[in-house]
């Protein structure tokens, strides 16, 4: 069942019903203030940090689900309705809610009242526009009454909702006119605050939510509606909000636009005040003003249109899937800059307040947004680089805040310092950049004991080297990608963190995964070794790439399958002779991807498995059979229930390895089976099963083991969107970037007869015909470059093509 559909013309999902099985969320802003809004109007706002500076409260897992949001309520007679539906959830005679990109516009109508309602932030400003139009569609007069409703966060997201014995004395507000000011703790240690604005007179407001709601009131029917009047209320303490109340009179056929703008702003110590506890609202007045209009706000919102138009055009698909096309040119690249800008932490399921920046996460992350922000990944990936430890390791998390590394979680993560190399080999790929090797960065933040960026490398391919267990293969610390595979925490008590309970390392446990992260990113760090001159640290690398896979052959391998890991007892995880948790996926895709034994067919027999022991309808689960029992010596992964999370579960990330690794093997047949079983648009009919927006990755769906098998959860903040992203656009239609040019190699299904992709690649245009007139899967036979037959599948980097089009036409045979 479906609750919407794609509006491919404007690059929309177009929700037809409030009713949707879970919230259908988007995200607005893409510099430092963003919102979270919902299909009925929930979310809320925050400036860079989640946690630290939240401007709006939201309360997660609350009753009803999705409760709190940015509101506006119409009463129109005795009806009181809302554009979004929530939180009144009055029927409407219409709904819409279009998800756009960085927009999101609600329009319904209800007893002759049309209400359009346009979110977003605008770019170059901290603050949230709502465009709010109304038009009466009747013969007669409508006289209604409209209020907005925001309620206020004090700032701290986790404090808001503990410290109540100190937060229910601190809030104070200041109202001018149309303009209501949040500003808790301003008098003291903080140098900004909120401001809730609207471009026209009020006949009332409220700022306590006491007021607004009523003794026991909720937000579906606050008193101040419900009767038509404004309490004009001050906060004094408790709970702080913004309300404006505007009465409106509306000839037949008469529209009504009104601009309400909620922003953050920033005072100098010195420039606080202008008043005796009056704020200094000059800034506050200056956003104000570059907004207060229909004009401005439309010509800002035609910015921020241009904005996306000119990112996405990096990577344009025309092809006959209209699904891929639209998730290619959309939606998974749209996520990709989601992940870029929230990390893990703001989500329906992410509540802010948790996880800083991973490391890991956020190297991958990158892979999938370096062709479109590559200034912005390069000041990421040297961000991530300063967290690291002289030793090669690294701290698992960083706040973005501080860009500090998080000493809670600490480090031990032995996969961490692998993914940087992965980063960086995306990086130099995509903009042949190679001065990013010289650049000068601290370990731990600690600019006396800089190195420059390639020395970050070598550490982080040594520290594999100086963490070897007893088969000569990488031990696993904490835990590698699968935070879950705890083999070093033996936890007993409820409550202990499988991540940091225990120590960070064991001297036995070990990693096949990392085994295959060390081949494919090690043949990266040769690569760049070689680049610099290094051929002494290049041929001691290829040694030891060569003595991983031999490893990995000679211990890593079970048969039909590669093993997952041996435990802290040494004994093996993921293999026939365990009695659950036989095989897993990561190793599986992982060392087939780095061509592990490919020569003697392990890397075919081991896809092989995983189609036969992991595959499913909805997609591979992580491991089979799942585990029953809790087993101490292989941590959280034990704990799950099966068919959920790590434990069976169709985990979404490592599904487009596989798909990868069967490219590499030239099956494209199945390479596209595996990515369209997961993919959301080609999921969007089961929306009643799935239940998550159809158009985002979740980084869950529920296995077969479970008995919600196919529900998904978890949605948009995954590394599926970047993993996803590389694997369609590089492997699948195979336009990779290289260090010296772009290399034109898909895998494809054969049905596919014919694409063509635009992809400007170091302000090149590339305009690439493929086409497939035998129906093969993989293997080009010709490719043409302006004409011009060449032998290679790279088409080498040209300089003098800077800023003109290259014509690429490659046949398939
Ligand atoms: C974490 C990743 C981890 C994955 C698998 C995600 O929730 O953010 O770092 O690799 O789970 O355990």
């Amino acid at each position: 069942m479906k609750f919407g559909y794609f509006d491919d013309e404007r690059k929309e999902y177009v929700i037809t019903s409030p009713r949707t099985p879970l919230p259908w969320i988007n995200y607005l802003g893409c510099e430092s203030f963003f919102s979270l809004v919902s299909n009925t109007c929930g979310g809320y706002s925050f400036y860079k940090d989640a946690k630290l500076l939240r401007l709006t409260r939201y309360r997660y897992n609350n009753v009803p689900f999705d409760s709190n949001g940015h509101y506006y309520y119409i009463k129109d007679g005795d009806t009181i309705w809302n554009p979004g539906w929530m939180p009144c959830k009055t029927e409407l005679d219409s709904y819409l809610c279009r998800h756009g990109l960085g927009y999101s516009t609600f329009e319904s109508s209800k007893n002759g009242l049309a209400a359009t309602l346009t979110a977003f932030v605008p770019l170059g400003a901290a603050c949230e526009i709502n465009k709010l139009s109304m038009t009466n569609e009747t013969s007669s007069v409508k006289s209604i009454d409209l209020f907005s409703y925001v309620e206020f966060c004090l700032w701290n997201a986790m404090d808001d909702m503990t410290n109540y014995q100190r937060n229910f004395n601190i809030a104070e507000v200041e109202v001018h006119g149309s303009e209501i000011y949040h500003k808790t703790e301003y008098r003291e240690r903080r140098n900004h605050y909120a401001v809730f604005a609207v471009n026209d007179a009020v006949s009332g407001f409220d700022t306590d939510r006491d007021a607004f709601l009523g003794p026991y009131g909720e937000n579906s029917a606050p008193k101040a509606v419900c009767s038509g009047e404004s309490g004009n209320s001050t906060a004094h303490g408790w709970a702080p909000v913004g309300s404006h109340h505007l009465k409106l009179k509306l000839e037949p056929g008469e529209k009504k636009e009104l601009i309400f703008i909620l922003g953050y702003v920033e005072n100098e110590q010195n420039q606080k005040w202008s008043g005796l506890n009056e704020i200094n609202r000059a800034p506050a007045l200056a956003m104000l003003n570059r907004f207060n209009s229909v004009e401005k706000a439309d010509f800002a919102l035609k910015e921020l249109s241009s904005h996306w138009e000119t990112l996405l055009s990096r990577f344009t698909l025309h092809s006959t899937e209209d699904k891929l096309d639209r998730m290619v040119n959309v939606w998974h690249q749209y996520q990709c800059m989601v992940t870029f800008n929230m990390s893990r932490s703001a989500s329906y399921f992410e509540s802010g307040i948790g996880r800083g920046m991973g490391f890991r996460d956020s190297c991958q992350d990158l892979l999938g947004f370096v062709h479109l922000i590559p200034d912005r990944a390069k000041e990421r990936i040297l961000d991530i680089a300063a967290t690291q430890f002289q030793n090669g390791g690294a701290y698992h998390q960083y706040q973005p805040l501080t860009k500090r590394g998080n000493a809670e979680v600490g480090n031990g993560f032995n996969d961490d310092p692998l993914w940087l190399i992965a980063a960086a080999a995306a990086y130099i790929k995509e903009t042949g950049d190679f001065s990013l090797l010289d650049e000068q960065v601290p370990y731990d933040n600690n600019m006396d004991v800089a190195t420059d960026f390639m020395e970050h490398l070598r550490r982080s391919f040594h520290y594999t080297l100086d963490h070897l267990g007893p088969h000569a293969l990488p031990l696993i610390g904490r835990a590698d990608w699968n935070d879950c595979l705890n083999l070093n925490c033996f936890s007993k008590e409820p409550g202990e963190s499988f991540q940091t309970y225990g120590p960070s390392k064991g001297p036995v446990a070990e990693s096949i995964f990392i085994a295959g992260m060390f081949v494919r990113y090690g043949k990266e760090y040769v690569h760049l070794c070689k680049h610099k001159g290094l051929t002494e640290e290049a041929a001691l690398a290829e040694n030891a790439i060569t003595d991983m896979e031999k490893a990995v052959i000679d211990y890593g391998w079970d048969g039909e399958w590669f093993l997952r890991a041996y435990d802290a007892h040494g004994q093996k995880v993921g293999s026939n002779e365990c009695e659950e948790g036989k095989i897993y996926i990561e190793p599986q895709g992982f060392c087939a991807m780095a061509e592990i034994g490919k020569e003697q067919g392990l890397c075919h027999k081991s896809l092989d498995a995983v189609k036969q022991y992991l595959d499913t309808k909805y997609g591979i689960v992580l491991l089979q059979p799942c585990y029953t029992k809790y087993h101490l010596e292989l941590g959280e992964i034990t704990s799950y229930p099966g068919g959920y999370k790590e434990n069976a579960g169709i985990f979404c990330h490592n599904n487009p390895w596989v798909s990868i690794a069967e490219t590499v093997i030239g099956r494209g047949n199945r390479a596209w089976q595996v990515y369209t079983r997961t993919c959301p648009a080609y999921l969007e009919e089961i929306s009643e099963i799935h239940r998550t927006e159809p158009y985002v990755y979740s980084q869950m769906i529920a296995g077969k083991d479970a008995p919600t098998f196919g529900e998904s959860k978890n949605s948009w903040l995954t590394g599926t969107a970047a993993w996803t992203f590389v694997n369609v656009s590089q492997f699948i239609l195979g336009i990779r970037p290289d260090y010296h040019g772009l290399i034109i190699d898909p895998c494809i299904p054969p049905t596919l007869q014919a694409f063509q992709v635009d992809r400007i690649f170091r302000n090149i245009h590339y305009h690439i015909q493929v086409h497939n007139p035998d129906g093969v899967e993989k293997g080009i036979i010709q490719l043409m470059v302006d004409g011009k037959v060449i032998s290679e599948n790279t088409i080498p980097y040209d300089p003098s093509m800077v800023g003109k089009t290259v014509n690429i036409t490659a046949v398939m045979g």
